[in-house]
């Protein structure tokens, strides 16, 4: 299976022309690399113009980063200001990530997070669903706490819905560092293990052992060749490299190198 990379741009850049240059810029780079499948999730006001990118045949697949877990085609109220996953999924939108610990940190709990799984599911769009502890202590308590994260998460979800969703690992104290202050390839190892042994208590072990795992937290060109080879996890979730073409270019060629 193709390595997946799922950019997150988080609320960047701040103009709808400089979204186009860097989109267009990794278009053009994804045409040279063949094992590797790219996402860019994009803010909400850009997926629009972006996915008529999309439609003249782009390679880059456009994601959101967000939506609400009502859907006013279920008969739902009225809600100001949000966007449904059915809206989206009339763009070209085929992505979307659920529960970033920067949405996380402003309120949005497990069972919000869940409930958008499920509407994202329904709709037909691909949930990358973030978990991830806040620090780490040496008593590894933060196992416990991941623990009912992931299981609060993904309540209720079947074997098959994890034949579409990705779940990324993000510990949050990783996010927005250094290179020499992220996690390392075989510490990442060891806890993927421990999400598939959560992930089996809810939906069994071969769906848990087969789900989609990726890595986000200060993924760069230095760092992504060990924690890909020493975590064997599917893919990674980058944010600001992902705003970088020549970072990104670096990146896949590292990626395309990986057995
Ligand atoms: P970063 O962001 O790669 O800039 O650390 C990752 C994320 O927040 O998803």
């Amino acid at each position: 299976m193709k390595k997946i990379i799922i950019g997150n741009w988080k609320m960047n850049p701040s103009t709808l022309e400089e979204a186009e240059r860097i989109f267009s810029a990794l278009n053009r780079l994804t045409k040279n690399f063949k094992k590797t499948e790219l996402v860019i999730c994009l803010p909400f006001v850009y997926l629009f113009a972006l996915s008529n990118v999309k439609c003249q045949r782009s390679n880059v697949k456009i994601g959101a980063q967000n939506i609400f877990e009502e859907d006013p085609k279920n008969g739902s109220r009225a809600f100001t200001g949000e966007t449904s996953a059915t809206m989206l999924k009339g763009l070209a939108v085929e992505y979307v990530i659920l529960g970033h610990s920067e949405r996380r940190a402003r309120g949005e709990t497990d069972e919000v997070v869940n409930k958008k799984i499920k509407a994202a599911l329904k709709a037909g769009l691909t949930p990358v669903v973030c978990v991830g502890e806040n620090e780490r202590d040496s008593d590894g308590k933060f196992f416990e706490i991941l623990k009912n994260q992931i299981k609060n998460t993904f309540a209720g979800l079947k074997k098959n819905d994890f034949s579409r969703i990705i779940l990324a690992y993000e510990p949050v104290w990783a996010i927005g560092k250094s290179e020499r202050d992220n996690l390392k390839g075989a510490d990442l190892h060891e806890a993927v293990i421990f999400v598939r042994k959560v992930l089996s208590e809810i939906v069994g072990k071969t769906a848990a052992f087969n789900a989609r795992i990726i890595y986000g937290g200060s993924v760069s060109s230095a760092n992504v060749a060990d924690i890909i080879s020493n975590s064997r996890v599917s893919g990674i979730l980058p944010g600001r490299a992902s705003l970088d073409p020549k970072e990104m270019k670096e990146i896949l060629i590292i990626l395309e190198k990986l057995k």
